[in-house]
């Protein structure tokens, strides 16, 4: 089972090395991959930093150069680098899409991301890698082999929604950010994230699906006794288009001064849709007493609800009945 672990990092690497090649190499790389990122404004330093790459618009470019540079065929399906047919025949999953690379955190290539070139709705934006022997995505932050001595020295890890978001912060200067992928934070990543830090800052993207991945965010978080701060850009910007729009200094002055506590984030969104209705405003106060439930470290809790008792203008002595009532219920 090592050595098939093994047979599946050394295909990894190569077609990374492939994808690169078709990037910086071949005219179709070059003329649309390389013309693609550098119109989103990334520099070449950053597109080789992150090893990205370009699949040519072809059906089995990439098989047939693996199975001449001699791996063989199981290995690509395995990986998903290749999908069989009914009639067994091969072809590649990623075509005429830009690559990112998925380091693990040793810095090896376990897996890929690939971004559409289209502007039309029926494709689907990004096609990843299947899960693989080398590829659990519940236990992989994308960047984070990058980004793991920025967390450590800044004591605190930015926490984005995609790829670009993770690309365009690095090339703005700030390293200490890793990426979901789009998916729900699973208690494997934020174990990963708390081996260099305890501090997380959410910069999801600023629309109701990144509302809602922040509040789901937050709770895993807390549950895992990390503190949480969360930041929203407006106008439905994410980290990458906000960098691109205002440009570096405005963002990094933007996420200085936006952070807030997950619990004067929590109460502000969900008081937007209370219009004082009493009854919408307890519930208001029953979440947000849920997520301090969740905290396993008492002195925090009673920090907070302390601030929570002062946010919300509610006695203190409420905020703990209904914490001790939470905590029974989940006992
Ligand atoms: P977004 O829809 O926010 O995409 O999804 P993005 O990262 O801003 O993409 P750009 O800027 O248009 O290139 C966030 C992340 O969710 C995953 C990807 O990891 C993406 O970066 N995702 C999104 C998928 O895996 N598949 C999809 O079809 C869309
Ligand atoms: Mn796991
Ligand atoms: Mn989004
Ligand atoms: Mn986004
Ligand atoms: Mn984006």
């Amino acid at each position: 089972a090592q050595d098939k672990r093994e047979s599946l990092y050394v295909l990894s690497a190569w077609a990374g090395k492939y994808f690169k090649e078709q990037l910086w190499n071949t005219p179709s790389g070059q003329s649309i991959g390389l013309t693609y990122f550098k119109e989103r404004g990334y520099q070449e330093s950053i597109i080789t930093k992150f090893d990205l790459g370009y699949s040519p618009d072809q059906w089995t470019a990439l098989s047939e150069a693996a199975v001449e540079s001699g791996f063989h065929k199981d290995y690509l399906k395995e990986i998903g680098l290749a999908i069989e047919r009914d009639d067994n025949s091969l072809y590649d999953r990623f075509r005429g899409r830009v690559i990112f690379p998925i380091h693990n955190l040793t810095g090896r290539v376990i897996g890929f991301g690939g971004r559409t070139l289209k502007t039309e709705k029926a494709v689907p934006k990004y096609v990843n890698s299947p899960e693989s022997d080398i590829y659990h995505k519940s236990d992989v932050l994308y960047g984070l082999h990058f980004a793991k001595k920025a967390i450590k020295d800044n004591d605190v890890c930015y926490l984005v929604e995609g790829y670009a978001d993770v690309l365009s912060m690095h090339q703005a200067g700030v390293e200490n950010v890793v990426s979901s992928s789009g998916t729900s934070l699973t208690s494997g990543q934020i174990r990963l994230i708390s081996r260099f830090t305890n501090n997380v800052v959410i910069l999801y993207d600023g629309d109701a699906a990144g509302i809602k991945a922040s509040l789901r965010g937050t709770d895993m978080l807390l549950e895992e006794g990390l503190n949480v701060k969360v930041l929203l850009f407006p106008d439905g910007n994410d980290p990458d288009s906000y960098i691109q729009r205002y440009g570096s200094t405005a963002f990094k002055e933007y996420i200085a001064k936006h952070q807030e506590d997950f619990i004067f984030y929590k109460t502000n969104i969900l008081l937007k849709d209370t219009d004082g209705d009493p009854i919408k405003r307890a519930e208001v106060i029953r979440e947000v007493v849920e997520s301090i439930a969740l905290i396993p470290d008492e002195i925090k809790v009673s920090v907070f609800i302390q601030q929570c008792s002062h946010l919300l203008d509610i006695e203190e002595r409420v905020l703990l009945t209904e914490l001790n009532k939470i905590r029974i219920q989940k006992a």
